[in-house]
């Protein structure tokens, strides 16, 4: 089963998207994850986005639909969550190109639905573990140890260069502008399922495992 999860900057994907990792061995497949690690490798094409996602702005098309094509070869047949992907309907099309070259296809999108005066918050208290990925925000899910994560006992907790309230303000431009056209597109595609993002972080997983159910 292949999922997208769609939702603005600070919705909860890549929170729940770790946590159907763990509930159901599917695999996270994160563009913005991607992009910072090329970044932190010091490759030529990290360097050469950075710039563009500290701004808020959206990576080529191109870039970011190689990523994807390289990690589905490597799937060997687990599900997959698309987090971040696709942002524009270019991306939407290649993905549907990409899959069904394997015979695969898309069960679900799910739209995370925020308000966007709670992005603020919800970005700019964020913090990661910068070993295994978790996510925490200083107010709704601390650490249980003050910086020392709750997962993997590490102490190397990172904040991101783009959740600032400027970026945070191109981030959301870029979403209504290029990527909410895609909740039309798989609505026409009878793909779009909605749950409420705004309730707390296990009413979330429950709706979403509903819709993953069937439901
Ligand atoms: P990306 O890394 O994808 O960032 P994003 O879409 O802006 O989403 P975030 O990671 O900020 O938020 P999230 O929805 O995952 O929320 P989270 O779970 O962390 O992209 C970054 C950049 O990379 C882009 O701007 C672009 O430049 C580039 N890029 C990436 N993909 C691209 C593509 N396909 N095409 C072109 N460019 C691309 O949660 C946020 C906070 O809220 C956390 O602190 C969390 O603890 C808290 N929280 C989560 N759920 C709840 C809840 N239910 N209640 C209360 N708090 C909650
Ligand atoms: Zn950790």
């Amino acid at each position: 089963m292949n999922i997208i999860l769609i939702g603005p900057p600070g919705a909860g994907k890549g929170t729940q998207a770790k946590r159907l990792v763990a509930e159901r061995g599917m695999v996270q497949l994160s563009t913005g994850d991607m992009l910072r690690e090329a970044k932190t490798s010091g490759s030529e094409m990290g360097q050469r986005v950075a710039d563009v996602m500290a701004r808020g702005e959206l990576v080529t098309d191109e870039i970011v639909i190689g990523l994807i094509a390289e990690k589905l070869d490597t799937l060997n047949g687990a599900g997959a969550i698309f987090d971040g992907f696709p942002r524009t309907l270019a991306q939407a099309d290649a993905l549907g190109d990409l899959l069904e070259r394997t015979g695969q296809q898309i069960s679900a999108v799910v739209e995370m639905r925020v308000d966007d005066e709670a992005l603020v918050d919800r970005i700019t208290g964020r913090f990661t573990c910068g070993d295994c990925g978790e996510v925490y925000h200083d107010r709704t899910r601390p650490t249980v140890r003050p910086g020392i994560c709750d997962v993997c006992g590490s102490d190397n907790m990172q904040r991101r260069a783009d959740d600032t309230e400027d970026a945070l303000r191109r981030r959301l431009m870029e979403y209504y502008k290029q990527t909410a056209p895609l909740l039309g597109y798989y609505y026409a595609h009878d793909r779009l399922r909605r749950v409420d993002g705004m309730a707390p972080m296990d009413q979330v997983s429950a709706e979403i495992g509903a819709v993953l159910n069937g439901g």
